[in-house]
């Protein structure tokens, strides 16, 4: 099939563009490398540098049989300081990117959700039935992009899945994850096992969890990226399902550390700060649905094969 996917010079997306490549797809990357990579994009992708906003003139008659929508703002922190820029990035650039898909007839759209729509769930592991009460703006734009491929779906111009992933981390094909500024966990610790970093801070041990630090599901973002390429093929039309993906098994922000130290065998220095807003105490996702109708297992569950790829792609690259 011939695929658009948008953010493909990112971690995630990188991934996603790099598998369907091996698998014998064509690939066009749109991408506006404000966070992305130029050298992440995989050789034999065509990239289309630009906003997702300007899809519709950026791609000419390119015809698609399908899509992969991940190009967003995705930090949590920085969509409560700043959250017209999440509606403008993530919705209406959403919005701009489905009009333009919708008038070349593509049928299918894979769209990168995330377990933050959840917010702080009712209960634990998290299924999609349960209720989304995002508490960040992150959260409420992924949310309402959800809503937009079911209304999207029900009206019959599209068929779409989204995809609430939980904790990604791990690197596949020397692509790992490279934010600047970085603020994910895994990174970070592993930036302070090379020494690139002094030390990490731990955001709040007064959570009602077994060591007061904040509870998440880890998968690594091969698996994940397994995920899209059943997804994409998954699709009917008119239709849009909901699948969360994540491991079903959490871990501490200090089991995560102590994981990173015994993986690399490097000391972390830790000390701990008040609570970062928009965190919740315990996300964890029940991936029986993507189990059952996607017919996806993870195969790298555990947070030694993470963070042991992770770190891997880090050493090779020298710093950061
Ligand atoms: N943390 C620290 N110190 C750090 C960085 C993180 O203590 O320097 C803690 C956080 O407070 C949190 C945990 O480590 O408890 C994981 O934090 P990350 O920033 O790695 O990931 P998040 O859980 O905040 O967010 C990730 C994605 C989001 C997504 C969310 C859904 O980055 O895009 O998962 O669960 F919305």
């Amino acid at each position: 099939m011939r695929i658009l996917v948008s953010g493909g010079a990112g971690y995630i997306g990188s991934v996603v563009a790099t598998r369907l490549l091996e698998i014998g797809h064509e690939v066009t990357v749109i991408d506006d490398l404000s966070t992305g990579h130029r050298d992440a994009v995989p050789d034999g992708a065509r990239l289309v540098l630009g906003r997702v906003h300007d899809a519709g003139s950026l791609l000419g008659d390119e015809r698609f049989d399908g899509a992969v929508h991940l190009a967003a703002s995705s930090l949590v922190g920085e969509s409560i300081e700043n959250p017209e820029k999440y509606w403008e990035n993530n919705v209406v650039g959403t919005r701009r990117l489905l009009d333009a898909l919708e008038a070349r007839g593509v049928p299918r759209i894979v769209f990168s959700s995330t377990a933050a729509v959840y917010g702080e769930p009712e209960r634990v592991p998290v299924d999609e039935g349960a209720s989304a009460h995002p508490v960040n703006p992150y959260g409420e734009s992924k949310l309402a992009v959800d809503e937009m491929l079911a209304g999207d779906g029900a009206a019959g111009r599209i068929g779409a899945v989204s995809l609430r992933y939980f904790n990604v981390a791990g690197a596949y094909r020397g692509r790992g994850e490279r934010h600047d500024p970085e603020t994910h966990l895994v990174p970070i610790a592993l930036q302070a096992a090379l020494g690139t970093r002094r030390g990490l801070v731990v955001y709040g041990d007064d959570y009602p969890t077994r060591d007061g630090t904040c509870v998440r599901d880890y998968i690594h973002v091969a698996d994940l990226a397994e995920a899209h390429l059943g997804a994409l093929c998954s699709i009917g039309a008119g239709a849009h399902r909901v699948y969360n993906l994540g491991n079903g098994a959490g871990f501490t922000v200090r089991e995560v550390i102590a994981a990173v130290e015994a993986v690399t065998g490097a000391a972390i220095a830790v000390t701990v700060s008040g609570r970062r807003a928009g965190d919740p105490a315990v996300l964890v996702a029940s991936s029986a649905r993507a189990q059952d109708e996607l017919g996806w297992r993870p195969e790298r569950p555990t947070l030694d094969e993470m963070i042991r790829d992770a770190w891997d792609v880090l050493r090779a690259r020298g710093s950061r």
